[in-house]
């Protein structure tokens, strides 16, 4: 596993992926207060926007202290974050990470994430060299269930009651995608040239969606 000596900037068709920034901390309090799009995160909404400032004080440390990758998800024109996404829990000996994100509500179901992910996705398994993502996912979640889905992960299991939020219990679904599951996908754009790409250089971080 390469993990990058630069934080690593993606773009894509309509998006910049930046890291987390002091100026996120309204647009994290936006996102994570809403009960709506906190309904199924691993812990309860913010009711305070102290709350925020300590969670982006936090993020800026993962990619110094190498505990992760947190990518404000941003508009080019205004650099405003709609959400963010995040690999984390590395497996260095196995080439593994988790993979976790979110918008906030007004932003849904224009495809944008879809758009991070592949972004996201290609970075992983291109640059980094990782072999294996994996993302754990509540079964009632079906708006994060069908975007993995669509990407080419698979439901691989189910673990029982293994979240407590609040008064409520509930289970994972375990999503994971392959390194050469993601390669062998019919469309060919990557986000990060290998070696013989050079002839499509035209097209990365543009794949088509699907
Ligand atoms: C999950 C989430 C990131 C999806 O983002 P999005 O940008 O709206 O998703 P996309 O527009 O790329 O759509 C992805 C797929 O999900 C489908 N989808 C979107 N909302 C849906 C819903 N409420 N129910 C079922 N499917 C839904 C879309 O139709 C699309 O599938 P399609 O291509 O077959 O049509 C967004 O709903 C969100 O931030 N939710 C709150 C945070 C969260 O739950 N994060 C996941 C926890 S790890």
């Amino acid at each position: 596993m390469n993990f990058p000596g630069a934080f690593p900037t993606l773009a894509t068709e309509r998006l910049v992926l930046r890291e987390v920034a002091d100026r996120d901390v309204e647009a994290v309090f936006e996102m994570e207060s809403d009960p709506v799009a906190m309904r199924y995160w691993s812990r309860p909404p913010m009711r305070d926007i102290a709350e925020a400032l300590a969670s982006v004080e936090r993020a800026k440390t993962f990619f110094p202290e190498r505990v992760a990758l947190r990518w404000s998800i941003c508009l080019p024109t205004d650099d405003r974050m709609l959400g963010h996404l995040s690999l984390f829990d590395f497996s260095e000996q196995s080439g593994r990470a988790d993979i976790g994100y979110g918008l906030a509500r007004r932003h849904w179901g224009q495809g944008f994430m879809h758009e991070a992910l592949i972004a996201v996705i290609d970075y992983a398994f291109g640059s980094m060299g990782l072999r294996r993502l994996e993302a754990d996912i509540d079964p009632r979640n079906h708006a994060s269930l069908r975007a993995l889905e669509r990407l080419g992960f698979a439901r691989e299991g189910l673990l029982r009651e293994r979240w407590q939020v609040g008064d409520e219990i509930s289970d994972s679904a375990l999503m994971g995608l392959l390194a050469r599951e993601w390669r062998a996908r019919p469309l060919p754009t990557r986000q990060t040239p290998r070696p013989g790409d050079s002839d499509r250089k035209g097209t990365i971080g543009r794949r088509a969606r699907r």
